[in-house]
């Protein structure tokens, strides 16, 4: 296993459409085995695979607490089939937008349905915590972040301080 460098915003990958996954190979169980280590390294509770470079439709979860048995789970072309009416406000943060955190509302449950690394197609009903992860990690295979879900203020307060930092660093 590698840890692999995380990309920070405003970096471009971050907004690109993945790719789906054809065949599950030793290649994909790498980037599964890598994505696992650099997350729980940062530490964080999820990553997806655009945020190290790799523009494929796989993520991994883990929101297990500290103290608890690790809950690895690894999402390849997942999707989510189903939302909850329930809304609830928790607070994100992202390891490619590090050391802010701000309230955002989204569905309190979801089922998702995805390929495990063995090839199983798997539906999983998720609600809070892990519902509210899926939706975010999912989001970034879109190219999604969930500052796009902020007033338009708070957004561009951000986007700028980033923008600021890259141009300090290059
Ligand atoms: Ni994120």
């Amino acid at each position: 296993m590698a840890k692999r460098p995380i990309l920070i915003l405003p970096d471009e990958r971050l907004r690109a459409i993945a790719e789906p996954i054809e065949k599950i190979d030793d290649g994909i169980r790498q980037l599964a085995a890598d994505m696992l280590e650099t997350m729980y390294d940062a530490p964080g509770i999820g990553l997806a695979a655009p945020q190290i470079g790799e523009l494929k439709r796989i993520v991994v979860i883990d929101v297990a607490k500290e103290g608890e048995e690790p809950e690895p789970l690894v999402m390849i072309n997942p999707e989510i089939l189903s939302y909850s009416d329930e809304v609830i406000t928790t607070e994100e943060g992202c390891l490619s937008i590090p050391e802010l955190y701000y309230d955002v509302d989204r569905p309190s449950e979801v089922t998702v349905r995805y390929t495990d690394l063995d090839g199983k197609d798997i539906d999983l009903h998720a609600k809070e915590r892990l519902a509210i992860c899926v939706q975010h990690e999912l989001d970034h295979l879109d190219g999604v972040l969930y500052i796009d879900y902020l007033s338009r203020l708070k957004r561009d307060r951000v986007l700028k301080k980033f923008q600021k930092q890259a141009r300090r660093a290059g």
